[in-house]
């Protein structure tokens, strides 16, 4: 049996299940999700429990400035750079209990598989947590692997506010403190490769009754916060020719970019999560309005069009309300395309393993877009049940978590080479 196939053999179904419900005790919401939110105290209780579990398992444990976290299984050759495995253990606020810790996790089995086996690899193999990859609290997401990437300089993000007021920078030094032994590395340090598992978070593998799914790359999206401005005002007293409402304003401009983006093929996703009218009074029209946009399409030109229009749409709907439109561009990425050697080392390994698999493409943002842009890089999806995530509700079979895990430990040992 090869290193790779011993590996996979040594993945460990109920470990790796205990796992995923030790880490969603922390956090847990009565809904039956998590609510693990960057740089959280539920965030650094997970971030403890990492550092606990690798030190039990006798592997080295570093963490960089922004809090990213690496837990290394050494290599036969020390110095080589390593084949990195992992995705995100924060949440949405209300969350489930795979979405990023699936990845984290099944990476650490992943390396425990390997030590259980016994095997050699030539280089090292990490299990990173990157830090902030939803962006709910500080936005925007995928934060930790764009600066670790060079993506983003730490110093333009530690003034960043969450919804209370907190500032970043203050709550990743208490981040930070929370695990003072584990040492420091800079970012950016190379890496040979980067595979990511994830759930699917959609619908496809399910429906095609897939159990692997071979990820080609990631949409492109967008992010935009937006702000109406018109002017406070008595809700009894002030006639309508007299208001200058920016709810009713950033209402209609919600209702026509909707409408302005329900393309045939149905392939643009736009989002407004986000929505709060200030002063928020019952009896004061608003002076302003703050909302968000999410926009994806797998077209780069597309988004550029569909921006510019946004954009037009927001100004003229302002303009009739006798309100002023600002919109910001706070996040860009544009599609990625994954490594074909990563790649086709998912595609054989899942092939071995005998498992159902099929190509597919990513809607959802993982930290694997900016590695992508640092070494080869590539991700395994497993099914979730209904194609539901960003919700409580989110669930995966054991039998799922540990096939994608199986794949994983082989492509690891395949990528790092077995001494
Ligand atoms: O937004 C995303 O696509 C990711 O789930 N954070
Ligand atoms: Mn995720
Ligand atoms: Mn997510």
């Amino acid at each position: 049996m090869s290193a790779a196939a011993r590996a996979a053999a040594a993945v460990d179904r109920d470990r790796l299940w205990q796992l995923h419900m030790d880490f969603a005790a922390l956090g847990a919401t009565p809904g039956g999700g998590v609510n693990r939110q960057a740089l959280s105290p539920e965030d650094i209780a997970a971030r403890r429990h990492m550092v606990a579990w690798a030190g039990r398992r006798g592997f080295n444990v570093a963490t960089d400035d922004f809090g990213n976290l690496f837990v290394r299984r050494a290599g036969r050759d020390r110095t080589a750079p390593p084949v990195v495995s992992g995705s995100h253990l924060d949440s949405q606020p209300k969350g489930g209990r795979f979405d990023g810790a699936y990845g984290v996790l099944a990476a650490c089995e992943a390396l425990a598989a390997l030590d259980d086996a016994g095997i050699v690899t030539e280089r090292p193999v990490e299990a990173v947590a990157w830090v902030n990859e939803e962006g709910s609290r500080f936005s925007p997401g995928m934060m930790g692997s764009a600066i670790y990437a060079g993506l983003r300089r730490l110093a333009d993000t530690v003034d960043v506010l969450d919804p209370d007021g907190v500032r970043l920078g203050d709550a990743l030094a208490a981040f930070l403190a929370a695990t003072p032994d584990v040492s420091r590395r800079p970012f950016g340090l190379p890496l040979a490769a980067y595979v990511e598992a994830h759930i699917e978070q959609g619908p496809r593998l399910e429906a095609a009754r897939r159990t692997i799914g071979i990820v080609g790359g990631i949409q492109g999206m967008r992010w935009f916060e937006l702000s109406i401005a018109g002017r406070d005002a008595h809700a009894g007293t002030t006639p309508r020719a007299a208001r200058r409402d920016a709810m009713r304003a950033a209402a209609e401009a919600v209702t026509a970019m909707a409408a302005a983006t329900d393309d045939a093929g149905d392939a643009l996703r736009f989002t407004v999560g986000r929505f709060v009218a200030r002063p928020g009074s019952p009896n004061t029209v608003p002076g302003r309005v703050d909302f968000t946009i999410d926009l994806r399409h797998p077209d780069d030109a597309t988004l550029d069009a569909t921006a510019a229009r946004l954009r037009t749409i927001v100004t003229a709907t302002a303009g009739a309300r006798d309100c002023m439109a600002d919109m910001r561009e706070i996040f860009t990425a544009a599609p990625t395309l994954f490594d074909a050697t990563v790649v086709g080392a998912v595609r054989r390994q899942a092939e071995a393993l005998g498992l159902a698999h099929m190509d597919i493409f990513s809607g959802a943002g993982h930290d694997a877009m900016w590695m992508a842009r640092l070494c080869p890089t590539g991700m395994i999806f497993v099914p979730c049940a209904g194609g539901l995530s960003h919700n409580e509700a989110e669930s995966a079979t054991p039998e799922d978590l540990a096939a994608g895990t199986r794949v994983l430990a082989a492509c690891l040992v395949e990528l790092a080479g077995a001494a």
